[in-house]
C-alpha cells in the first residue's frame, strides 16, 4: 500500500517570520515517516524552506507554461525546481479564476514535468456546475485536459470551489461520485496509480470521515497549514486512519 500523501498549501501567506512554523510542519512530517508530507509555499521562500527543512518536500504553488521569456512577474517551473522545489500545484481554481483555461493547465503540466516537479493537477466544479448536475463532467474534462500532457510524476487533486476555504468539509456522499469518475477516467487511461488527494476546508476531526473507505489517498489543506500545530493535527490525525486501516 503506498504511503498517504497530505500537502499545505500556503497560499500568499509565509515570509522570513514563518519559519518557525516551517520547522514545526517539517517536525511533523519527521514524526510521521509513513506519510508523505509536502508544502508549497510562495516562490520567494522555497529556497530558504528547502534548505532549512531539507526533508521535507518543498514545492510551489504554480508555475509558467513557458521555460523563460518575456513573462514579466512570472516564474518557471525550472526555476521552481532550481529553487529547491519537488513540486509545483497546477490548475488550482484560484489560477484558473485568473484565467488559466484547461489548454493552460495542460501546458503548464508538461512545463512541470519538464522541468522535473511532481505536478498536483487540481480540478473540481464551482458551485453553479455542482447545482446543474455537472459536477462530475467539470472535473473529469480538467482532469484529462491535464492528463494529456503529463507523464507519470502525477498526483490529482479534487477541489471542489464550493468547499474551498468555507471552514467546513462536505460529507463522502457529496464528494464520492466525483472522485469515483476521476478514477474510472484515471483507469481508462492506464493511469490508476495516480493518486486522487481531496481538498476543501480540510480539518483533523473531519479526516476519519473523508478518509474512510480509502477513498482518497490523502489530502490537500490550505487554511489549516497555515499553523503547525493544526497541520500536525491533521498529520496525525492521518497516520492514526492508516494505521487503524
Ligand atoms: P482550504 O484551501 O483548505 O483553505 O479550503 C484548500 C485549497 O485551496 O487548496
Amino acid at each position: 500500500m503506498s504511503c498517504p500523501i497530505v500537502v499545505g498549501n500556503w497560499k500568499m501567506h509565509g515570509d522570513g517570520r514563518w519559519l518557525a512554523t516551517l520547522a514545526g510542519i517539517a517536525e511533523a512530517a519527521a514524526a510521521a515517516p509513513q506519510i508523505d508530507v509536502a508544502l508549497c509555499v510562495p516562490a520567494t521562500l522555497i529556497h530558504r524552506a528547502a534548505s532549512l527543512c531539507p526533508n521535507l518536500a518543498i514545492g510551489g504553488q504554480d508555475c509558467h507554461r513557458a521555460s523563460e521569456g518575456a513573462f514579466t512577474g512570472a516564474v518557471s517551473a525550472g526555476m521552481l525546481a532550481e529553487a529547491g522545489a519537488r513540486l509545483v500545484i497546477v490548475g488550482h481554481s484560484e489560477r484558473r479564476c485568473a484565467g488559466d483555461d484547461d489548454a493552460v493547465v495542460a501546458a503548464k503540466m508538461a512545463a512541470a514535468n519538464h522541468a522535473g516537479l511532481r505536478a498536483i493537477l487540481c480540478v473540481g466544479e464551482d458551485a453553479a456546475a455542482r447545482a446543474r448536475g455537472d459536477a462530475v463532467a467539470v472535473a473529469c474534462r480538467q482532469l484529462l485536459a491535464g492528463l494529456e500532457r503529463s507523464d507519470r510524476a502525477l498526483v490529482v487533486a479534487y477541489e471542489p470551489v464550493w468547499a474551498i476555504g468555507r471552514g467546513l468539509p462536505p460529507t463522502l456522499e457529496e464528494i464520492a461520485p466525483v472522485i469515483a469518475a476521476l478514477r474510472a477516467t484515471l483507469a481508462a487511461h492506464g493511469r490508476s496509480d495516480v493518486p486522487i488527494l481531496y481538498g476543501g476546508s480540510v480539518i483533523a476531526r473531519a479526516v476519519p470521515a473523508l478518509m474512510a473507505e480509502g477513498m482518497v489517498a490523502g489530502l490537500l489543506v490550505g487554511q489549516a497549514s497555515l499553523a503547525a500545530d493544526a497541520f500536525t493535527d491533521i498529520v496525525e490525525a492521518v497516520r492514526r486512519v492508516r494505521c487503524a486501516g
